[in-house]
C-alpha cells in the first residue's frame, strides 16, 4: 500500500518506461504524484489509475525547490545527467533507469530481491539495464550456492526495450519485415549493450572479475526479452538442484516453456529448461524470459522504492 504523503515524481512519464511506472504506483495506492517529461509534452495529461495528470516540464529549476521526496527517473542518459543531480540536490531521492550513473562509484546499483541490502540511504539509486536485472536474478542463487566460474548468453530483446521509438518501429511494419537494426552503440567488436550486461552482472553480484560473454540481437516482439544462458559453477551443481534453487528465489518462477508473451505483464523472472550443458562438465544451460518493462525496468525501481520504505530510509 502506497504512502499517501510521500510526494513522488514521475520523469519520463510519457515513455514506455514511465507509463507502466505510472501503473505501477496507482496500482499501490500512492497518491502524491506529478507526472514531468520534455518540453515537447508539457500540459498534455497522462492516467493515473482513475484520473489524469498533468504534464509538467522538467527542468532542473523544477526540482530544486525540495518539494519532492522520490523521484523515478526514465529519460535516457543525457537528460539523466542534467536533470538527476538537480533533483538529488533538491532533496529527492533519484532512482534513474538509464545507464548515466549505473557505473559510478558510490552509486548502488540495485536489483530488488538480489542486492537491495546495498541501499544505505544514497541520493541517487542507479537501476540497471534490463538484461542485466534478468540475468542478475537468475544467476545470484547459483552463484551463492556453487560460485560462478564464467557466464556466456545471446539475448533476444524486444522492440519495447528501444522505448516507444521501438514499438512504434514494429507496429510500423510487419513482423517479418521488420527494421531489426541493432539500436546499440558498436564500442570495438561488442554492442555498449553486451559491455554493460557484463559490467552491471559483475557489480550487481559483487563478482568484478567473472568472465561474462553476450551476443544481444533485438527480435521482432513487442514485449519480454529472452535470454538463452550456459553457467559454469566453481563447485558442481545439478539441473536438479539448480532448479530448487531457482524455485526458491526471489522474483524469479520455474515455467515450462515460457515465451514472452507468455512474461509479459508478468512480475517474475519466467525460467525453464534447467538441464546439463553437455560440453562443460560445471555447466548449466537454461532458458529464462522476463517482461522488460516490468522487471526489467519501472517494477524493479518501484521495488527499490519499496525497499527504501521498509528500511525507512524514505519518509513514511
Ligand atoms: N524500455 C526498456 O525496456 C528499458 C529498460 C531499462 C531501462 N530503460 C531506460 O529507461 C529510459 C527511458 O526509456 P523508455 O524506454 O521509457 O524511453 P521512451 O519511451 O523513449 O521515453 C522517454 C521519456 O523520456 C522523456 N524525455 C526525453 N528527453 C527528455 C528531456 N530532455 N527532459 C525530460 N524528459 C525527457 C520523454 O518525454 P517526451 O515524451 O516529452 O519526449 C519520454 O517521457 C532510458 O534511459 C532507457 O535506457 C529502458
Amino acid at each position: 500500500m502506497g504512502t499517501p504523503d510521500l510526494r513522488i515524481g514521475v520523469v519520463g512519464a510519457t515513455g514506455a518506461v514511465g507509463t507502466v511506472t505510472l501503473q505501477l504506483l496507482a496500482e499501490r495506492g500512492f497518491e502524491n504524484v506529478r507526472a514531468f517529461a520534455s518540453s515537447r509534452s508539457a500540459g498534455k495529461t497522462v492516467v493515473y489509475g482513475d484520473r489524469e495528470l498533468a504534464v509538467e516540464e522538467a527542468t532542473p529549476e523544477a526540482f530544486a525547490s525540495g518539494n519532492l521526496d522520490l523521484c523515478f527517473f526514465s529519460v535516457g542518459t543525457e537528460a539523466s545527467l542534467e536533470l538527476v543531480p538537480a533533483a538529488a540536490a533538491g532533496g529527492a531521492v533519484c532512482i534513474d533507469k538509464s545507464d548515466a550513473f549505473r557505473l559510478t562509484e558510490g552509486v548502488p546499483l540495485v536489483v530488488a530481491g538480489v542486492n537491495d541490502e546495498v541501499l544505505n540511504g544514497d541520493e541517487i539509486v542507479a537501476n540497471p539495464n534490463c538484461s542485466a536485472i534478468q540475468l542478475a536474478c537468475v544467476l545470484k542463487p547459483l552463484s551463492d550456492a556453487a560460485g560462478l566460474a564464467g557466464v556466456r548468453l545471446a539475448t533476444y530483446q524486444s522492440m519495447s526495450g528501444a522505448g516507444d521509438a521501438g514499438i512504434e518501429r514494429l507496429r510500423a511494419t510487419q513482423p517479418m519485415e521488420a527494421d531489426l537494426a541493432m539500436d546499440w552503440d558498436l564500442e570495438g567488436d561488442e554492442f555498449s549493450e553486451e559491455s554493460k550486461l557484463r559490467a552491471e552482472t559483475r557489480k550487481i553480484l559483487g563478482l568484478p572479475d567473472v568472465p561474462i560473454q553476450a551476443t544481444c540481437v533485438r527480435v521482432p516482439v513487442l514485449v519480454g526479452h529472452s535470454q538463452a544462458t550456459w553457467v559454469e559453477t566453481v563447485e558442481p551443481l545439478s539441473p536438479d538442484e539448480a532448479s530448487e534453487l531457482l524455485a526458491a528465489a526471489p522474483h524469479v518462477r520455474l515455467a515450462e516453456f515460457p515465451t514472452p508473451k507468455e512474461a509479459a505483464g508478468e512480475d517474475d523472472v519466467l525460467v525453464a529448461r534447467i538441464r546439463q550443458d553437455l560440453t562443460d562438465r560445471r555447466g548449466l544451460a537454461l532458458w529464462s524470459v522476463c517482461d522488460n518493462l516490468r522487471k526489467g525496468a519501472a517494477l524493479n525501481a518501484v521495488q527499490i522504492a519499496e525497499a527504501l520504505l521498509e528500511r525507512r530510509l524514505l519518509p513514511a
